[in-house]
């Protein structure tokens, strides 16, 4: 059984006032259901102080957007995996299309992290996805296949059950646009059966996949209704508490 995963990816926004008002609100309102895991995945500068706050409560981990695959040494302007794991980061998101088309992070790169993240015991969410060109022309699980296959090249096959995937169709972030259930499905499906090919039934079995783009309080029940959907990377929506406490109560499948 594969425990739903809900996080909230601010981006670039909140300042460490707000994302302590968020978090504090959030703590107030926020009743546990065992089955879900809540992830924060706040600015860098915010880390901290959250991280002191969430502790506090069970149920509620803290995520990384980004981070570097070095340990050390002269990377002006990168963080380490190793001073996300010493603030308690749980999650460290990995590749996303913003930090491969804004940032040009390249496979080989993020297949770096991916390694990194779980060297220093943390959980990368590896963000795959489709640009609308790719997916008008027929190529998506052909994109999804070798994205996948680049960012896990060098994961041990022991390690990949603590992997979790974020498939993210470009053209739905931050658009209004979500991939339909039925379109996300059949993706996640097809990842989960990459992962079949990559390692064995068993463990592709305990596998996250997560979808992200688009999601709110209004779409989120359906999308998790898809036996392959194991929960939501979530932008734009995540930013409100009350719209995020909806989407961490979805109905349950
Ligand atoms: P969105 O972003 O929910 O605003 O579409 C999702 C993401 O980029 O992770």
């Amino acid at each position: 059984m594969r425990k739903p995963l809900i996080v909230a990816n601010w981006k670039m926004n909140h300042s460490m006032e707000d994302a302590l008002k968020f978090i504090t609100i959030l703590q107030n309102k926020l009743t546990f259901k065992p089955h879900a895991e809540v992830v924060i995945c706040p600015p860098y500068t915010s880390l901290y102080s959250l991280s002191v706050l969430i502790q506090e409560k069970e149920g509620l981990l803290l995520g990384a957007q980004n981070c570097y695959y070095g340990e050390s040494g002269a990377f002006t302007g990168e963080i380490s995996p190793t001073f996300l794991s010493e603030l308690g980061v749980s999650y460290v998101v990995v590749g996303h299309s913003e930090r491969r088309n804004l940032f040009g992070e390249t496979d080989e790169l993020i297949s770096k992290k991916v390694q990194s993240v779980l060297t220093c015991n943390m959980q990368p969410i590896i963000c795959i996805g489709e640009n609308i060109n790719e997916r008008n022309t027929g190529k998506t699980l052909g994109v999804i296949a070798n994205q996948l296959k680049q960012a896990i090249s060098l994961v041990d096959k022991t390690d990949l059950g603590k992997i979790v995937i974020a498939y993210e169709p470009v053209w739905a972030i931050g658009t209004g646009q979500n991939a339909t259930p039925g379109q996300a499905g059949a993706v996640h499906q097809h990842i989960r059966g990459l992962l079949v090919e990559a390692s064995n039934q068993n463990l592709a079995d305990t596998v996250r996949i997560i979808y992200g783009g688009s999601v709110n309080p209004a779409n989120i029940n359906e999308l998790m209704r898809e036996k392959d959907i194991d929960g939501a990377l979530i932008g734009g929506a995540s930013l409100e508490v009350d719209s995020f406490l909806q989407m961490v109560n979805y109905r349950e499948k």
